[in-house]
């Protein structure tokens, strides 16, 4: 442990966020007023097959790493909701009905608040990333493997809104649009930035957000094809990148 997360773990304003995903569990202790880590993040490869008790089991590792005994939050790639998860389209479908808040308890003895993904890095980008200061109906995408989504309406998150599954031309529009369908496909940014504009052309007709923040790996290389989305609502690439599921856990964990 760090002499920096010793010193952390007594602050009531330090907070400690995971993010779980297919590849990596990541997860650092985070500044709650700032939004920031307040320390170099851990990165454990995801067992295979990731089923609940070998991912919370490497949750437990990254805990003890960082000497952290309180309460935590942490994301996974689902729908869960009040800790129950309720899909599993880009995970071990061992999760599915897994009670997400008990097992995290269980195994890692501290109290955790387990919530989407995408409504995490949602939460992070308008409280201090990409979004901050807009008030409003902002959507915060993220274009991964899968889509996620995170609407949060004058500041307040709806959770679990899951706008990568929307059937759009036949095919749930994660399977055309997300960022992995551009690379199994081989789509340049112009082919790509079409699915985009059906995408997000019919996310906008529906619920007509103010703002939309793309996140996920490829929100960096938002130069090459975001000005070639089509849609009249304004877009912007996230800032907070693959820091914001941790800090968003770790806000909404501790109530902030
Ligand atoms: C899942 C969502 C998740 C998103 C991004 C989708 O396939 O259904 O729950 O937020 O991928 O990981």
């Amino acid at each position: 442990m760090s002499g920096k997360s010793e010193k952390s773990k007594h602050d009531k304003h330090i907070g400690f966020g995971i993010d779980i995903g297919g590849s990596g569990i990541k997860g650092a202790p985070v500044d709650l007023r700032k939004g920031e880590l307040t320390d170099d993040r851990l990165r454990i490869p995801t067992p295979q097959p990731a089923t609940p008790d070998a991912v919370a089991e490497v949750v437990t590792k990254v805990l003890d790493h960082f000497g952290w005994d309180r309460e935590f939050g942490c994301t996974l790639p689902a729908v869960v909701q009040h800790g129950v998860v309720r899909t599993a389209a880009n995970i071990d479908h061992s999760w599915i009905g897994t009670d997400a808040h008990e097992l995290m308890k269980n195994a890692t003895g501290r109290k955790a608040l387990v919530v989407n993904d995408a409504d995490a890095a949602g939460v992070a980008e308008v409280r201090f990333g990409a979004a901050k200061g807009n008030s409003g109906v902002v959507l915060v995408s993220t274009l991964g493997t899968g889509i996620g989504s995170a609407m949060v309406i004058d500041g307040k998150l709806w959770p679990n809104t899951e706008l990568g599954h929307l059937e759009i031309d036949g095919y749930d529009a994660e399977k055309r649009a997300a960022d992995s369908a551009r690379e199994r496909e081989d789509l340049d940014w112009d082919g790509w930035a079409e699915r985009l504009t059906r995408y997000y052309g019919v996310v906008e007709s529906l619920l007509r957000p103010d703002l939309i923040v793309v996140g996920g790996g490829v929100s960096k290389k938002s130069a090459k094809w975001m000005s070639k989305v089509d849609i009249h609502t304004k877009m912007v690439p996230a800032e907070l990148l693959n820091e914001a599921g941790i800090i968003g856990a770790a806000v909404l964990a501790a109530g902030h």
